[in-house]
């Protein structure tokens, strides 16, 4: 099985060269600045001290930060769980306190639109359009310096991303934490070690979460259009900020430039979203009416949490209870093609008569798969010779062992070896991945997967 795989794998360079035949990929809304920090356990628990907070704090649910507290609760939910999140805050002096306590960041590329924008331009695609609701100077140095990857000037004109200077506009930037597992954090007379690698975003961005759409985007896609328009940004709105209208005011646009492209696709990241009334409308009001949707197993579940609240919380979430996950989410939401990553595997589930074919998919998903491995062994996959760096490396055992338990639940031995079979009457795509052992960076992991394997699907 294993040896089938890696030659599968071997296209890989091939399918390289196959996404550069790519014209158009435009990506909106959200591009903004990540700002990132390693942050460890002690240094955690320093700031507990400094704010006063003790285990018994870490118990309030709430996600949003409303003072330095909140931004140690957050930190440690994550660290303790070895779980991702973002919240968002509205007081800038709570978000001041956050950076003046962190010490030294790397600046790099954010946000769905950002980071898919940077990476379909290394690709090789052959103009890339990013949407940035604002773009200073500070924001343009965070694209590739690619002569493919454009942007929109004061003035509305199309010019190279990296040479775009809105200048006045304030520079979105989200603090992301990382921190590793095995590190420990002790908070009064506890000890807790972080099961996994991950981080933990303070958002403070008063552009991205209003959802400000730029006019010389919107005219430029309009007049000349798409191979491919990838969404995302809409977990930033909170209900409580007039983000449901912002929802019914952008689907007018978005039915629109579908109905203008009617070969194009649009595909939406879901992203986790932690205001419940606005996970409700981007899963009711938006799924459906795009062709495709990229989402992980945590927002997998968050949407679950919508479609089907009566579940039962599931506990063991291995690929077979994924598939099933999937399968109620594809029924529910009837958007066309639904692919969920997780660790080891990514999975595809689409109509049968979705454009994109299912071999092409899982040449895409291997792709994804090479270059998300890349980006962990590297931390960099803006440079275009680091792109395929983990080609030929080995395919995780893990991987191998999720796709074998696929195929005995779906009793159906020549799915292990071929990724490819029917499933609830819809085709399904199950590529294992190759494993980075120490990632040096996550974030953007989940966009750069499903943006590359569906650009990369040729
Ligand atoms: C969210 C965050 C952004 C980060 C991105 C990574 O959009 O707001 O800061 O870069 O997720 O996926």
């Amino acid at each position: 099985m294993l040896k089938i795989w890696h030659r599968a794998y071997e296209i890989v360079p091939e399918q390289l060269k196959r996404a550069a035949k790519v014209e158009r990929v435009a990506t909106a809304f959200n591009t903004n600045i990540d700002a990132v920090v390693k942050i460890s356990g002690k240094r955690l628990s320093e700031l507990a001290a400094e704010v006063g907070m003790k285990s018994a704090d870490l118990q309030n649910p709430q996600t949003k930060l409303h003072t330095p507290q909140d931004a140690v609760r957050g930190i440690s939910k994550c660290f303790i769980n070895g779980i991702a999140e973002e919240w968002l805050c509205d007081d800038k002096e709570v978000y001041t306190w956050l950076e003046e306590h962190l010490g030294c960041k790397r600046l790099q590329m954010g946000g769905q639109a950002g980071i898919i924008a940077n990476v379909s331009a290394i690709l090789g695609v052959q103009q890339v359009y990013a949407h940035t609701a604002a773009h200073p100077k500070l924001m343009a140095e965070q694209f590739v310096d690619a002569d493919n990857l454009c942007a929109f000037a004061a003035d509305g004109t199309k010019q190279k991303a990296r040479e775009v200077n809105r200048d006045g506009e304030e520079p979105p930037i989200h603090l992301i934490m990382e921190f590793d597992a095995g590190d420990t954090l002790s908070l009064d007379n506890q000890i807790y070690i972080c099961p996994k690698s991950n981080r933990f975003i303070a958002t403070y961005d008063t552009v991205n979460t209003a959802l400000k759409i730029n006019d010389g985007f919107v005219k430029y896609i309009d007049s000349l259009g798409f191979d491919f328009m990838i969404l995302s940004g809409f977990h930033a709105l909170t209900a409580e900020h007039g983000g449901l209208q912002r929802i019914a005011e952008t689907l007018p646009l978005i039915k629109k430039w579908k109905q203008a492209n009617p070969n194009g696709i649009i595909h939406l990241e879901l992203a986790s979203t932690q205001d419940l009334a606005v996970r409700r409308a981007i899963l009711e009001q938006l799924a459906p009416v795009v062709d495709s949707l990229g989402l992980n197993e945590r927002e997998a579940l968050e949407a679950e949490e919508i479609v089907a609240p009566k579940r039962d919380a599931r506990n063991n979430l291995n690929a077979v209870a994924l598939l099933n996950i999937l399968l109620e989410l594809k029924q529910k939401l009837q958007t066309p093609r639904i692919q969920l990553h997780f660790y080891g595997m990514y999975m595809t589930l689409q109509n049968k008569d979705f454009p994109i074919t299912p071999e092409q998919n899982k040449r895409g998903m291997m792709l994804a798969a090479t270059v998300a491995a890349s980006k962990a062994a590297t931390g960099n996959i803006e440079i275009k010779s680091n792109l395929l760096q983990a080609h030929g490396r080995q395919i995780g055992e893990k991987s191998l062992q999720n796709l074998c338990e696929l195929a005995a639940a779906l009793n159906n031995s020549a799915v292990s070896e071929s990724g490819i079979t029917e499933c609830g009457g819809f085709d399904l795509i199950a590529v294992p991945t190759i494993l980075a052992e120490k990632p040096l960076t996550l974030v953007g992991m989940g966009d750069t997967i499903s943006a590359v394997s569906l650009i990369g699907a040729r």
